[in-house]
Order: structure tokens, then sequence, then C-alpha cells
């Protein structure tokens, strides 16, 4: 008997890159290929974890500390992670989740002080796996957050960090997908959707069993 093993794929970028624009296209997409995808976002994903985003969202930005945040989008993660994401893949499926840990070690571990090896030994502890492939859409932060503020929603409390940080975190990324090659696709934002579409659909199909 062959054993079914799903793909899990996670969309990366600063506030305003078009990553949730980007996870519904290609999960269309892949259905429309005939996978069974699971579409899913951090923090998030499953009740509980939504609960706790509402915690980190939401109100005030020195509401925590960078160490209680790192904490609570880890607990958030090891929910998502044992009721949603870890099913979805003993099943065969494909994952597309909207954001997942580099965002912490770009958002928890560059934005009060370096805590990466905070975020990185917390992560060995709980979670222990990364993603099969991991979708970075690049970006210039500007134009980012721009998109981003238009959004005008109650969960800002990221959003509020500024031009500064959201150029380090691009710099950031572009750093982890250097340094992990074999898990990251960078992929130029700044294009017309349906093109950046294109791009991410061939990532994600060339990286199929
Ligand atoms: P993210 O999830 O990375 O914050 P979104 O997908 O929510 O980004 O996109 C932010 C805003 O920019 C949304 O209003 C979206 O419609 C718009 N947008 C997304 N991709 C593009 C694109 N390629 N060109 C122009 N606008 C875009
Ligand atoms: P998201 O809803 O993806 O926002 P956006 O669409 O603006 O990119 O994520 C909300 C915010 O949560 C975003 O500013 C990044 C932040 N975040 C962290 O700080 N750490 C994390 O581990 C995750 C998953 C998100």
């Amino acid at each position: 008997m062959t054993r079914r093993t799903g793909l899990f794929i996670s969309l990366e970028g600063i506030d305003g890159s078009g990553k949730s624009t980007q996870a519904e296209l290609l999960a269309e997409g892949l259905e429309a290929a005939g996978h069974d995808v699971l579409l899913t976002r951090e923090p998030g994903g499953s009740p509980g974890a939504e609960e706790i985003r509402a915690l980190v969202l939401r109100g005030d930005p020195a509401r925590w500390s960078a160490e209680t945040e790192i904490l609570l989008f880890t607990a958030a993660r090891r929910d998502h992670m044992e009721r949603v994401i870890q099913p979805a893949l003993d099943a065969g499926r494909i994952v597309v989740c909207d954001r997942f840990a580099d965002s912490t070690r770009m958002y928890q571990g560059l934005s009060r002080g370096d805590l990466r090896d905070l975020v990185d030994s917390l992560h060995d502890l709980m979670i222990g796996r990364e993603p099969d492939l991991t979708i970075l859409i690049d970006m210039d932060p500007s134009a980012g957050l721009a998109r981003a503020k238009g959004r005008n929603g109650v969960e800002e409390r990221f959003e509020d960090f500024g031009l500064e940080l959201q150029e380090r975190m691009r710099a950031g990324y572009l750093d982890l997908a250097k340094a992990a090659p074999e898990r990251f696709r960078v992929i130029d934002g700044a294009r017309d959707m349906k093109a950046v579409a294109r791009d991410v659909l061939a990532a994600a199909t060339a990286a199929l069993p």
C-alpha cells in the first residue's frame, strides 16, 4: 500500500505583500488541478489559535513584551499544528498556510532586539518542523504598507511598526531564503496579481511529490 503524504506550503512576506491574496489563488489553482487543499492562516487557523490571534493582534502596541509574544504565537502554532495542519498532512492533503514560523523569526525575532535564538529554541522544542515549501512574496515595504494601510481594521498592533522595521524584515526574509534555498522560493510581488499567482502556482506544482 502506498502511504499518502501531504505537502505543507507556507506563504511569507511583509505586511501588504499580497500573501493572503496569493494563498487564496494558490489554493484555487491547486484545487482546479484536482488536488485536495486546505487553506489556513496564522496566527489562527484553529478555534483556540484564533482566540490567541485576537489577543496578539488587537490593542495597545505595548500590550505584550516580545518574549510573551513569542510564547503566544508559538502556543497558537502548536494548537494549529496538532489539530489542523498535521491531521490534514496525514490525510494526504496539500496545506497552504498564510504565514508560519518564519513570521515569528522576523516579527518577534527582529522587532525588539535580537531574539532569533529564543524563537528558534522554542520552535525546536514545541513545533519541530518547517514547511516543505515556503513562498516568499518579496516587495518594497513602502508599497506594501500603502496596500496594508488601505485595509483599516482592528488588527493593527504590528502595522504601526513603520517602514524602517519593514525594511529590516524584508532583508531578514531574503537572508532566511538564502540560508535555506531547498525550502524557499522568492517571488517578486510588485506585479499584477495574476502574474504573481502564475509564478506561485508553478513553484508549488514543482514541489509536488
Ligand atoms: P498580505 O496578506 O500580504 O498583507 P493582502 O493579500 O491582504 O496582503 O493584500 C493587501 C492589499 O493589496 C489587498 O487590498 C489586496 O487586494 C491588494 N493586493 C494584493 N496583491 C496585489 C497586487 N499584486 N497588486 C495590487 N494590489 C494587490
Ligand atoms: P496577517 O493577518 O498575515 O497580516 P498581514 O495581512 O498584514 O500580513 O498577520 C497579522 C500580523 O501578525 C502581521 O503584522 C504579522 C504578525 N505576526 C507576527 O508578528 N508573528 C507571527 O508569528 C505571525 C504568524 C504573525
